[in-house]
């Protein structure tokens, strides 16, 4: 019996149960299906401390952002927060530097509005001549589809756009600062697929919550590949990972039915965020990963993401119309030049 999260993407449930035995009986798990070994897995750790590090981190007001966030201020970081809500923000702000003791930092941009998310990026250039680390954490699950007043579709736009525009924007701050490192919050989600570069917004098809997030998260993969490959020798490196199946908020601004589902069933087979903020801990800080770029971990554990997310065709049109759609058109005409 497989348990499907029905948000965002799977829980392994009993069926990772059956796997990790079948493992044990030595029959080998197919690549496909590894992820709900994975995540079953003893996962990695850093205690490498992070003093004075200038970590930027979005979606940290709640769930696996703000477990990153945690265990990067317990280990001395100093951190800058990018934010919708204000009042949530100055919280997380003042918990931290009372826990912690250090600075805390935001800024703030609604990510369904990308030219809020080139504001905030505008201003953390100005505050921080220096970013040690990147997460774009920031992400929402939807049932229905609905749109910016760009007309870009909001999962689309706050889970891929919004991450890429702000790491297009920081990117040379970062580059500057090597050696440095940028983390795509991504998920196994990815593997519903649902990306139709022809489609973005999902005027042609029937848009479900698992395809709308399978593609945003299919779209952010095939991104990442290519920033792997720019900032090659640069000291920069970027991965993305799963965090889990993790008791978060995400999903919360869905329907009655959907929130019942998720609260009374969904809930039951998730794991503690903590395990995201140390999953991501560690791919912020091992030193075993300083060279380590352009891969895609489940917690702690390099695995292959499905094909679909590795197609060279579809990397180069998702590259080329992420940089349009965030604005960065006159890039492209340098590169074609
Ligand atoms: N939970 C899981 O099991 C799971 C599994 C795989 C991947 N993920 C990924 O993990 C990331 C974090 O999700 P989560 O589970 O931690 O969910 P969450 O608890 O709902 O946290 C989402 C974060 O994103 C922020 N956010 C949402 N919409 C935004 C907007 N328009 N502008 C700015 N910020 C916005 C939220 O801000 P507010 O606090 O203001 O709402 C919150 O800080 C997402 O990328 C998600 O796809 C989660």
């Amino acid at each position: 019996m497989m348990v499907f999260r029905g948000l965002d993407g799977y829980t392994d449930g009993l069926c990772g149960n059956f796997l990790a035995k079948e493992n044990v009986m030595g029959i080998k798990v197919p690549d496909q299906v590894m992820f709900i070994k994975n995540n079953q897995a003893v996962q990695k750790q850093s205690t490498v401390l992070s003093t004075g590090k200038i970590c930027v981190i979005t979606g940290a007001t709640s769930g696996v952002g703000y477990q990153a966030a945690a265990a990067l201020a317990a280990k001395g970081a100093t951190l800058v927060l990018v934010a919708r809500n204000e009042a949530k923000v100055q919280a997380v702000k003042q918990e931290f530097e009372q826990l912690y003791g250090n600075p805390v930092d935001y800024v703030l941009a609604d990510f369904t509005d990308l030219d809020q998310v080139k504001a905030a990026g505008a201003e953390i250039l100005q505050r921080y001549p220096r970013i040690d680390v990147l997460i774009n954490s920031a992400g929402i699950y939807t049932t229905k589809k609905s749109y910016n007043h760009e007309g870009i579709e909001l999962v689309f736009c706050v889970n891929h756009m919004a991450a890429f525009v702000l790491t297009q924007l920081l990117k040379e701050r970062l580059i500057a600062s090597a050696p440095a490192r940028i983390i795509q919050i991504n998920s196994e989600g990815h593997r519903f697929n649902g990306l139709n570069t022809n489609d973005l917004n999902w005027h042609k098809r029937i848009y479900t919550g698992l395809r709308g997030y399978g593609a945003a998260k299919t779209a952010q993969l095939l991104t990442v590949w290519q920033f792997a490959t720019e900032l090659n020798g640069t000291g920069v490196t970027i991965n993305a990972m799963h965090p889990g199946a993790v008791k978060t908020n995400i999903g919360e601004n869905n329907g009655r039915l959907y929130r019942w589902f998720l609260h009374h069933v969904t809930w039951k087979f998730l794991q503690d965020p903590k395990v995201a903020g140390e999953a991501i801990y560690y791919l912020a800080t091992a030193p075993e990963l300083a060279e380590t770029t352009g891969k895609f971990f489940n917690l702690t554990i390099e695995e292959k993401p499905a094909k679909h997310a590795y197609n060279i065709n579809k990397q180069r049109i998702m590259w080329e119309k992420s940089l349009a759609i965030g604005g960065f058109q006159s890039e492209i005409k340098t590169q074609l030049k």
